[in-house]
């Protein structure tokens, strides 16, 4: 065992995070797309001292993604339009799943349709895959904000009603709790909380991408082939706390925060702001053990300021 991992199992403080029926053995977990399906980290972190990993965007088919160049780096963030490459339903049933039920943590599954169907089939056929593999997956994370595809994702989660729709008909689908996860590239962030909290969902994941741009200027072109990509990273953090913020006043279920977090100073204003758990994404591209530090300046915060438990941190900035 190495020292980080003694320190977090010695501490004091309670980590156990209670996600409206998804239960965590502490509240640090890893953002979907930046962490692929966890075995890419192993050499670097131990997966079993996170709350949950989130793996990639599931859609019903392979996706080879949008063409290359697909990442540009922007002063404190990055643009990606990788355009949820992906193995598709099947093979990741096939392929990935059983490999994510060995693994000693959590395992959140992030969907991503094209339309209601897609929806529903993901929902579906994933509550059978878990059973089969001793219901592996801890909660599916729905992803109605991708802004990185021409149809579908986040169409769905900048308009109320569709957000309503998608996640009720995925609730038909499956017993597992559910995430929603909201696009930041909206008027009023608390609409879309409380419409998705109207269909059903369990917990709401927020932010994802910031929709931006990068222009070469020796080319006089767009950077990315696709044009436009999501901003994530440092640069979002502002934008993403003041949701999280709004968000915790407008809904009663429990919220994790991401976008931006890249120490626990980062964390800590999150749950202070009414996250209950919180998603490291683009930092892990810095230092694959951000979630960890995270975590273990979480416990320190907590020990030095005397709370027992994490969870008393959560809202209390307002
Ligand atoms: C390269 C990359 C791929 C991503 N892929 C997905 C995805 O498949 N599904 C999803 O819901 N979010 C995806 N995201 C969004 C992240 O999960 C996260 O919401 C966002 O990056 C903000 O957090 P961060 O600033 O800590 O990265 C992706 C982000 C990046 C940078």
């Amino acid at each position: 065992m190495t020292k980080s991992e003694q320190s977090t199992k010695q501490n004091k403080v309670c980590l156990e995070t209670k996600l409206n029926g998804l239960t965590l053995r502490n509240p640090v977990l890893t953002a979907s797309g930046t962490y692929g399906f966890g075995e890419e980290y192993a050499p670097y972190c131990s997966v079993a001292q996170l709350g949950a990993i989130t793996v990639k965007g599931i859609t019903p088919l392979p996706r080879l993604g949008n063409p290359v160049p697909r990442l540009a780096e922007t002063p404190a963030g990055l643009l990606n339009a990788v355009g949820l490459e992906n193995p598709g339903l099947e093979d990741f049933r096939k392929n990935y799943l059983p490999k994510l039920a060995a693994l000693d943590t959590a395992v959140i599954v992030n969907i991503s349709g094209f339309s209601l169907e897609d929806y529903a089939l993901l929902a579906g056929t994933l509550d059978e895959a878990s059973a089969e593999y001793g219901n592996c997956i801890k909660a599916l994370e729905v992803n109605i904000s991708c802004p990185n595809i021409q149809d579908g994702g986040m169409a769905f989660g900048t308009d109320p009603q569709s957000a309503e729709q998608v996640i009720a008909l995925v609730r038909k689908n499956t017993k597992l709790p559910i995430i929603a996860k909201l696009t930041p590239n909206v008027t009023d962030i608390t609409e879309i909380a409380k419409a998705v909290e109207s269909g059903g969902a369990n917990i709401i994941s927020l932010i994802n991408t910031l929709l931006g741009m990068s222009i070469d200027i020796s080319t006089q072109r767009p950077v990315l082939a696709n044009k436009f990509g999501g901003l994530s990273g440092p640069a979002i953090k502002p934008v993403a706390l003041r949701m999280v913020y709004q968000v915790f006043e407008a809904v009663n279920i429990p919220l994790i925060g991401m976008g931006g977090i890249s120490t626990w100073q980062d964390a800590v204003e999150f749950m202070l702001a009414g996250a209950s758990a919180v998603s490291i994404g683009t930092a892990n591209f810095v230092n694959p053990l951000a979630p960890l530090d995270v975590l273990h300046g979480l416990v320190d915060y907590c020990e030095q300021r005397g709370y027992k438990a994490s969870r008393e941190l959560v809202g209390l900035a307002h």
